[in-house]
C-alpha cells in the first residue's frame, strides 16, 4: 500500500478513534466501533465514508433521507429561513409564517378527516404528543379512565419512556424498566409467520387480537390503539389487506382512536402518499418525521381529526404539552421545500415503481435460495428473511450472527443497510435510478452468497 492509499483508509480509523473518546450514539455500543463508518459526503442515493469509499444508502439513511443528498433546494429553503429568521416560539400566542403555511399544506394532502397539526421534532416526541393528546380528549369527554395505550408486538414508535412503552421490539425493554405503565401488546399481522385458526384468514385474525385485548384491559380503559400501516424497524411486515379494515371496525366499535404511525411510510415510500391509503382506511390521528424533511432538518408531528380537534378547541384545560422547537420556522421552511419535492416528483408514483423493481428482482434471484425463507415488501420498502431452515421457518442461532455477518458482506459490496436479526432491511432513497436498483440487488444477492452459498 503506498502512503497516500495507507493515509487515506487511516482517515476513517483516526476519526472513530476520537469519536469514541466523547461520544455516545444512539444504541451505543462499544462493539459497533469495529466495523464503524464515518460518513462525510453524500450524492443522490450514495453516501461517501471518510476513506472515500460510495456506498448506496440501502434505507435512505434511517428511512427519512427520501429525496437523496446534496438537493440544493432544500439546503436554500433552510439557509433563507435561517437569515431570516433562526427561530421565533410556537407556544401559544405565537406563530410563524411558515408553520401555517405547512399546516394547510399537510391539511390538503394527509387523511380528509385530519386537519389539525402538531409539530416537534421527530416521531418518538410525536408519539408521546399523540399519546398525550388522546388521554386529554378523553378526559374532556368526560372519560378519564381511558388511558391505556395497545400497541404491537414488533411495532416501533421511538425510545422515549412512553413510546418505548408503546414499540414492541423487546430488546428495547430490560435495561430501562419499569415501562410505563398502561401500554400492553397484541401480536403483528405478519403474514410469514403468524398462524390463524382454521377457517379464518390471517388478517381478520390478527385484527381480532385487538379487540380481545380491548375486552381483556375494559374498554372503558382504552384510549388508543397505534399501529404503522407497514412495520419498518420491525422487519417490513405488510399487514394482509383485510387488516386495517378490521381494526378500524373494532376501534370505531370500542371508542377507541386509531393511531397510524407514518414515521416512516409518509410522504410516498409505500407507493401511496400514506401507508392506511392502499386499505382505504382512514385514522383518528396520525404521526409521522422522517421523510417530511427527506432528514435534513429533525422535524415530525401529530394530526387529528376534526372530532378531536373540536374537543381539543372546546376545553378550558390549557394542553400542558410543549416542545420548545415545535413549529421551527427553518423545519417548517424545509418541509415546504421538501414536499415541493415530493409531490412535484410524485415519489408515491416513484416508490411504486421502484420498489416493484427492486421486489420483482430479489425474488427472481433469492426465491429459490435454501435460507430465504421470504422477500416481501410494498412500495420502496423491502425486507429478505433469512432462515435457517425454509420447511420449519427455524430462524438461525443468534451466536452464528448472519444477520450481522450479510451486513458486512453488503458494505463490502457497496450496500450499507440495517438489519432486523437475520432481516433485510431496504428502503433506498426514492430518487435512487434503476441501475443503481440493479447494484442494490446483486449487493444483497451477492452478499447472501457469500455468507450462505450460492
Ligand atoms: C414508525 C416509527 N415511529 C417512530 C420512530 C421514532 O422516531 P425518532 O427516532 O425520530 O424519535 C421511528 C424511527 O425509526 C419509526 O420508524
Amino acid at each position: 500500500m503506498s502512503n497516500s492509499a495507507e493515509a487515506t483508509n487511516n482517515a476513517e480509523a483516526a476519526l472513530l478513534d476520537r469519536d469514541m473518546a466523547h461520544l455516545i450514539h444512539p444504541l451505543h455500543s462499544k462493539a459497533a466501533y469495529s466495523g464503524g463508518k464515518v460518513w462525510v459526503g453524500g450524492e443522490g442515493a450514495f453516501l461517501l465514508d471518510a476513506n472515500g469509499e460510495r456506498y448506496i444508502d440501502g434505507l435512505s439513511g434511517l428511512w427519512n433521507n427520501t429525496a437523496g443528498n446534496g438537493r440544493k433546494e432544500l439546503a436554500d429553503a433552510g439557509g433563507k429561513q435561517l437569515l431570516e429568521m433562526g427561530y421565533a416560539s410556537g407556544y401559544a400566542g405565537s406563530s410563524n409564517p411558515r408553520a401555517i403555511e405547512l399546516a394547510e399544506r399537510l391539511a390538503k394532502i394527509t387523511y380528509p378527516n385530519i386537519n389539525q397539526f402538531y409539530f416537534t421534532s421527530g416521531g418518538g416526541e410525536s408519539t408521546d404528543s399523540n399519546i398525550k393528546m388522546a388521554r386529554y380528549y378523553w378526559k374532556l369527554k368526560g372519560k378519564p379512565e381511558k388511558t391505556k395505550v395497545i400497541s404491537r408486538i414488533l411495532g416501533y414508535h421511538g425510545v422515549t419512556l412512553a413510546a418505548m412503552s408503546a414499540t414492541g421490539i423487546s430488546g428495547y425493554w430490560p435495561m430501562f424498566e419499569p415501562r410505563v405503565p398502561g401500554f400492553s401488546h397484541i401480536a403483528s399481522p405478519y403474514p410469514y409467520r403468524y398462524e390463524a385458526p382454521d377457517g379464518i384468514s390471517p388478517g381478520i385474525a390478527a385484527a381480532n387480537e385487538l379487540e380481545q385485548k380491548i375486552l381483556e384491559e375494559g374498554p372503558e380503559t382504552v384510549a388508543m390503539f397505534i399501529a404503522e400501516p407497514v412495520q419498518g424497524a420491525g422487519g417490513v411486515i405488510v399487514p394482509p389487506d383485510d387488516y386495517f379494515p378490521r381494526i378500524r371496525e373494532i376501534c370505531d366499535q370500542y371508542d377507541v382512536l386509531l393511531c397510524t404511525d407514518e414515521v416512516i411510510t409518509g410522504f410516498g415510500r409505500t407507493g401511496r402518499m400514506w401507508g392506511l391509503e392502499h386499505w382505504g382506511v382512514e385514522p383518528d390521528m396520525i404521526q409521522y418525521a422522517k421523510a417530511i424533511t427527506s432528514g435534513y432538518f429533525p422535524l415530525g408531528g401529530t394530526g387529528v381529526n376534526d372530532k378531536i380537534a373540536d374537543v381539543l378547541d372546546s376545553g378550558e384545560d390549557v394542553w400542558m404539552h410543549a416542545y420548545t422547537y415545535s413549529a421551527h420556522p427553518v423545519g417548517c421552511a424545509v418541509a415546504m421545500a421538501n414536499l415541493d419535492i415530493v409531490q412535484g416528483e410524485d415519489f408515491p408514483t416513484q416508490a411504486a415503481e421502484k420498489g416493484r423493481t427492486l421486489l420483482d428482482g430479489l425474488k427472481e434471484r433469492l426465491d429459490n435460495h435454501p435460507h430465504v425463507g421470504e422477500v416481501r415488501g410494498l412500495g420502496l420498502m423491502v425486507a429478505v428473511e433469512i432462515v435457517e431452515d425454509r420447511q420449519t421457518k427455524a430462524e438461525f442461532a443468534a451466536d452464528e450472527k448472519v444477520g450481522a455477518r450479510i451486513n458486512q458482506a453488503m458494505q463490502n459490496h457497496g450496500l450499507f443497510s440495517r438489519m432486523r436479526g437475520d432481516v433485510v432491511c431496504l428502503a433506498p432513497p426514492i430518487v435512487i435510478t434503476d441501475q443503481e436498483l440493479e447494484q442494490v440487488i446483486d449487493a444483497v444477492t451477492n452478499a447472501i452468497g457469500d455468507v450462505l452459498g450460492a
